[in-house]
Protein backbone atom coordinates (compact mmCIF):
# COMPACT_ATOMS: atom_id res chain seq x y z
CA UNK A 1 0.00 0.00 0.00
CA UNK A 2 1.45 3.38 -0.58
CA UNK A 3 1.66 6.17 2.08
CA UNK A 4 0.58 9.27 1.07
CA UNK A 5 3.47 10.94 3.29
CA UNK A 6 6.47 8.54 1.17
CA UNK A 7 8.36 10.71 -0.88
CA UNK A 8 8.14 7.51 -3.39
CA UNK A 9 4.05 9.01 -4.15
CA UNK A 10 5.39 12.15 -5.68
CA UNK A 11 7.28 10.83 -8.68
CA UNK A 12 4.10 10.76 -10.43
CA UNK A 13 2.87 14.16 -9.69
CA UNK A 14 6.24 16.12 -10.48
CA UNK A 15 8.48 13.90 -12.82
CA UNK A 16 12.05 13.93 -13.48
CA UNK A 17 12.03 17.35 -14.28
CA UNK A 18 10.19 18.67 -11.20
CA UNK A 19 12.93 17.28 -9.39
CA UNK A 20 15.70 17.92 -11.31
CA UNK A 21 14.54 21.71 -10.85
CA UNK A 22 14.44 21.67 -7.28
CA UNK A 23 17.95 20.44 -6.93
CA UNK A 24 18.93 22.73 -9.48
CA UNK A 25 17.43 25.92 -7.05
CA UNK A 26 19.32 24.49 -4.10
CA UNK A 27 22.40 24.20 -5.46
CA UNK A 28 22.29 27.42 -7.33
CA UNK A 29 22.15 29.11 -3.17
CA UNK A 30 25.35 26.66 -2.49
CA UNK A 31 28.64 28.40 -3.68
CA UNK A 32 27.92 31.94 -1.91
CA UNK A 33 26.25 30.18 1.20
CA UNK A 34 29.08 31.51 4.34
CA UNK A 35 28.35 28.22 6.31
CA UNK A 36 27.47 25.33 3.44
CA UNK A 37 29.16 26.35 0.64
CA UNK A 38 32.78 25.73 1.85
CA UNK A 39 31.43 22.45 3.01
CA UNK A 40 31.39 21.44 -0.97
CA UNK A 41 33.57 20.74 -3.35
CA UNK A 42 33.94 23.57 -5.27
CA UNK A 43 35.74 21.67 -8.37
CA UNK A 44 32.53 19.10 -8.46
CA UNK A 45 29.18 20.93 -7.92
CA UNK A 46 28.12 19.51 -10.97
CA UNK A 47 28.49 16.57 -9.39
CA UNK A 48 27.55 17.45 -6.33
CA UNK A 49 24.21 18.18 -7.72
CA UNK A 50 23.68 15.43 -9.57
CA UNK A 51 24.55 12.83 -6.76
CA UNK A 52 21.78 14.75 -4.73
CA UNK A 53 19.07 14.60 -8.02
CA UNK A 54 19.84 10.99 -8.52
CA UNK A 55 19.18 10.32 -5.19
CA UNK A 56 15.62 11.73 -4.94
CA UNK A 57 15.03 10.78 -7.99
CA UNK A 58 15.35 7.28 -6.42
CA UNK A 59 13.81 8.00 -3.35
CA UNK A 60 10.92 9.25 -4.96
CA UNK A 61 9.89 6.52 -7.17
CA UNK A 62 12.01 7.32 -10.04
CA UNK A 63 15.15 5.79 -12.06
CA UNK A 64 17.34 3.95 -9.63
CA UNK A 65 20.79 5.20 -11.28
CA UNK A 66 21.99 6.70 -7.78
CA UNK A 67 22.25 2.97 -6.45
CA UNK A 68 23.82 1.80 -10.04
CA UNK A 69 26.43 4.46 -9.41
CA UNK A 70 26.99 5.20 -5.61
CA UNK A 71 25.73 1.85 -4.09
CA UNK A 72 22.99 2.08 -1.13
CA UNK A 73 22.48 5.74 0.33
CA UNK A 74 23.87 5.13 4.08
CA UNK A 75 23.32 8.80 4.23
CA UNK A 76 24.67 9.33 8.19
CA UNK A 77 27.61 7.27 7.11
CA UNK A 78 28.55 9.19 4.07
CA UNK A 79 27.54 12.92 5.65
CA UNK A 80 29.98 11.43 8.80
CA UNK A 81 33.07 13.66 7.25
CA UNK A 82 30.98 16.96 7.58
CA UNK A 83 30.18 18.36 10.89
CA UNK A 84 26.50 18.92 10.64
CA UNK A 85 25.02 20.49 13.93
CA UNK A 86 21.87 22.22 14.45
CA UNK A 87 23.20 25.68 12.48
CA UNK A 88 23.76 23.43 9.47
CA UNK A 89 21.02 21.31 9.14
CA UNK A 90 19.07 24.95 9.74
CA UNK A 91 20.94 26.08 7.17
CA UNK A 92 20.24 23.47 4.74
CA UNK A 93 16.36 23.66 5.60
CA UNK A 94 16.55 27.11 4.85
CA UNK A 95 18.15 26.39 1.01
CA UNK A 96 15.82 24.10 0.40
CA UNK A 97 12.65 25.78 1.54
CA UNK A 98 13.80 28.95 -0.69
CA UNK A 99 14.25 26.16 -3.31
CA UNK A 100 11.03 24.82 -2.92
CA UNK A 101 9.44 27.70 -2.95
CA UNK A 102 10.87 29.10 -6.06
CA UNK A 103 10.04 25.84 -8.25
CA UNK A 104 6.28 25.74 -6.85
CA UNK A 105 5.53 22.23 -7.13
CA UNK A 106 1.89 21.25 -7.18
CA UNK A 107 0.88 21.50 -2.94
CA UNK A 108 0.75 18.01 -2.26
CA UNK A 109 4.09 16.89 -3.59
CA UNK A 110 5.28 19.57 -1.72
CA UNK A 111 3.98 19.28 1.57
CA UNK A 112 5.60 15.47 1.62
CA UNK A 113 8.84 16.69 0.09
CA UNK A 114 9.41 19.28 2.78
CA UNK A 115 8.75 17.00 5.21
CA UNK A 116 10.87 13.87 4.11
CA UNK A 117 13.70 16.46 3.25
CA UNK A 118 13.36 18.55 6.78
CA UNK A 119 13.13 15.07 8.49
CA UNK A 120 16.28 13.84 6.72
CA UNK A 121 18.13 16.86 7.46
CA UNK A 122 17.33 16.25 11.05
CA UNK A 123 18.40 12.73 11.26
CA UNK A 124 21.85 13.73 9.46
CA UNK A 125 23.03 16.06 12.49
CA UNK A 126 26.08 14.65 13.89
CA UNK A 127 27.41 17.12 16.27
CA UNK A 128 25.69 18.55 19.66
CA UNK A 129 28.44 20.92 20.33
CA UNK A 130 27.14 24.39 20.00
CA UNK A 131 30.92 25.74 19.50
CA UNK A 132 31.27 24.51 16.34
C1 LIG B 1 21.67 18.52 7.16
C2 LIG B 1 22.45 19.29 6.39
C3 LIG B 1 23.25 18.73 5.24
C4 LIG B 1 24.53 19.06 4.96
C5 LIG B 1 25.40 20.08 5.70
C6 LIG B 1 24.92 18.26 3.80
C7 LIG B 1 26.16 18.33 3.20
C8 LIG B 1 26.57 17.51 2.17
C9 LIG B 1 27.87 17.58 1.55
C10 LIG B 1 28.96 18.59 1.90
C11 LIG B 1 27.92 16.61 0.61
C12 LIG B 1 29.09 16.26 -0.33
C13 LIG B 1 28.75 16.80 -1.70
C14 LIG B 1 29.08 15.79 -2.78
O1 LIG B 1 28.22 14.96 -3.12
O2 LIG B 1 30.21 15.84 -3.27
C15 LIG B 1 26.65 15.92 0.64
C16 LIG B 1 26.32 14.86 -0.16
C17 LIG B 1 25.09 14.31 -0.23
N1 LIG B 1 23.99 14.69 0.50
FE1 LIG B 1 23.94 16.06 1.96
N2 LIG B 1 23.89 17.46 3.42
C18 LIG B 1 22.83 17.72 4.26
C19 LIG B 1 21.59 17.18 4.17
C20 LIG B 1 21.19 16.27 3.23
C21 LIG B 1 19.83 15.75 3.09
C22 LIG B 1 18.65 16.19 3.95
C23 LIG B 1 19.87 14.83 2.10
C24 LIG B 1 18.78 13.97 1.52
C25 LIG B 1 17.51 14.27 1.57
C26 LIG B 1 21.22 14.79 1.58
C27 LIG B 1 21.65 13.99 0.57
C28 LIG B 1 22.93 13.91 0.09
C29 LIG B 1 23.36 12.98 -0.92
C30 LIG B 1 22.51 11.93 -1.63
C31 LIG B 1 24.72 13.21 -1.12
C32 LIG B 1 25.66 12.46 -2.06
C33 LIG B 1 26.17 11.22 -1.33
C34 LIG B 1 27.09 10.38 -2.22
O3 LIG B 1 26.57 9.62 -3.06
O4 LIG B 1 28.30 10.48 -2.05
N3 LIG B 1 21.99 15.67 2.30
N4 LIG B 1 25.87 16.49 1.59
Amino acid sequence: MSDPAEPSSVYDQIGPDGIARLVAAFYRQVPTDDLLGPLYPPQDLAGAEERLRDFLLFRCGGASRYLETRGHPRLRMRHAPFVIGIEQRNRWVELIDRALDEVALPPEADRVLRRFLQNTATFLINSLDDTN
